[in-house]
């Protein structure tokens, strides 16, 4: 059982917890974030559905509203009114805190003809550069200049981009999206090559075509994109969260219980799905839009290798590593995606959990159980790979969280009720 404690941003976990019942999944955040961007594109009045109500889609609202875009939120709907964009100047402040909102600076060129996007910076989780989306904006005929932190792009003589062919270094989730929505409205033909395929980049190509956009090849390793003079206005239902769906199988899986999920896409979890199963538990699709994992008895270590899609997602290595830390045996996770995302291994080793870290490469020897001890989380994913851990420990977990997370482990927390679980945080 989880309880509130006196802090705004701790959660108290008690732990030794068992879990029933049917978790709905909400809409993926990547992909809300992107799709909000990707508004810009169009002239006119776009509804999202199925929107997860938290903190980084406020804050990509904020930064949107100070470039002139009318937003309206209500429950898991947003009307974003992308009709006058009034500067093309991101604020420094907003942008810093959401690597995503960088994402915009495609859409807003290939809009307004110029954009202003300060540099997002590094995070806790890596230095995270942005020159894969910087030259890939250039092959399309923009001038971008990088002067005092900010990326000042042009399109020179106020004409449209021009397509070309471009072939990343890296299929970058981020750098396809900005790409890709800078194509739709450019001068002939844009063919990404070595493109990344995650679900959430297919939900944008997807938005976009719903858009008037011609895109085909999303979801494979090159993306064609043939510009068009202008998008329209659609209502469009988000995806839903492949990595919520994957943390609720593993806190499932790590308190042994039995848990249901939907909506999901269960392709998406595939290599997710398979590493579980090798582990030794059950997973099973009853319906085409449903998982459910069943109560496992005997956890089995196994290794990992996070890569991009369809490879194991890095966004579910630290949860991962919550339940490899209680499996029997050896097993190895390595992080291939982030050079800073093993932050969480000190965090576990303070609730008893034997793990050995060399470079981006985690050994972990199970331990029959871990126990409760007071830990703090750098990112999103390894809040809940804590909270998850707390949930299997002996005794109680003290959470500390930075603010920036509240909001989604609220989601958890509030998911976890359907769960017969009580975790609230305090407002
Ligand atoms: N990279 C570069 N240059 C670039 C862009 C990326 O070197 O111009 C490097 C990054 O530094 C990183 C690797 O390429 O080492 C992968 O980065 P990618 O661009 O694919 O990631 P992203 O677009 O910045 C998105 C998600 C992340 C998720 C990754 C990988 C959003 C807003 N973020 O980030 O989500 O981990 O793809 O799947 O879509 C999270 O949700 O907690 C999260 C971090």
């Amino acid at each position: 059982m989880v309880q509130s404690a006196s802090q705004q941003d701790v959660l108290e976990i008690v732990g030794r917890s068992s879990l029933s019942g049917h978790v709905k999944i909400g809409g993926a955040k990547n992909a809300a974030l992107v799709l909000m961007a990707g508004a810009l594109l169009c002239p006119d009045v776009c509804r999202l559905r199925n929107v997860p109500n938290l903190a980084d889609v406020t804050k990509m609202a904020d930064i949107l509203s100070t470039l002139g875009i009318r937003i309206q939120h209500h429950e898991d709907i947003l009307d974003i009114d992308a009709r006058e964009i009034s500067t093309a100047q991101a604020p420094y402040e907003l942008v810093s805190q959401l690597r995503a909102s960088f994402f915009a600076i495609g859409p807003l060129l290939a809009r307004y003809g110029v954009a202003e996007m300060p540099l997002p910076g590094g995070c806790a989780i890596g230095a995270r550069p942005v020159d894969l989306h910087v030259r890939g904006l250039q092959s399309l005929g923009a001038e971008v200049t990088i002067e005092s932190g900010v990326v000042h792009a042009a399109i020179p003589g106020g004409r449209r981009l021009q397509g070309a062919a471009i072939h990343f270094d890296y299929p970058s989730v981020g750098a396809t999206e900005t790409l890709m929505m800078a194509a739709t409205l450019a001068d002939g033909e844009t063919t990404l090559h070595n493109a990344a395929q995650e679900p959430e980049v297919v939900d944008l190509a997807n938005f976009c075509r719903a858009m008037g956009a011609r895109i085909t090849g999303a979801g494979t390793n090159t993306i064609r994109i043939v510009g068009v003079e202008k998008l329209h206005g659609v209502e469009y239902s988000v995806v839903p969260d492949r990595i919520e769906a994957g943390t609720f199988l593993l806190a499932g899986a790590i308190t042994r219980s039995e848990v249901s999920l939907s909506p999901v896409v269960p392709e998406h979890l595939t290599a997710v799905i398979a590493k579980l199963r090798e582990v030794g538990c059950t997973v099973v699709s009853d319906t085409p839009n449903s998982l459910r994992v069943l109560k496992a008895d005997r956890l089995t270590g196994v290794d990992i290798q996070t890569q991009p899609y369809p490879g194991f997602p890095t966004d579910l290595q630290s949860p991962f590593m919550s339940l490899l830390s209680i499996c029997e045996g050896s097993s190895v996770v390595e992080e291939t995606v982030f050079e800073n995302r093993l932050q969480h291994v000190a965090e576990l080793q303070r609730m008893g959990a034997n793990i050995r870290v060399k470079g981006h490469v985690a050994v972990i020897e199970g331990v029959p159980l871990l126990s409760g001890a007071p830990v703090e989380a750098t990112d999103l994913r390894a809040s809940a790979a804590l909270a998850i851990a707390g949930l299997a420990a002996d005794g109680t977990t003290i959470l500390q969280i930075s603010v920036t997370w509240i909001a989604a482990m609220t989601i958890l927390s509030v998911r976890c009720r359907h769960l017969a679980l009580a975790l609230p945080v305090r407002p």
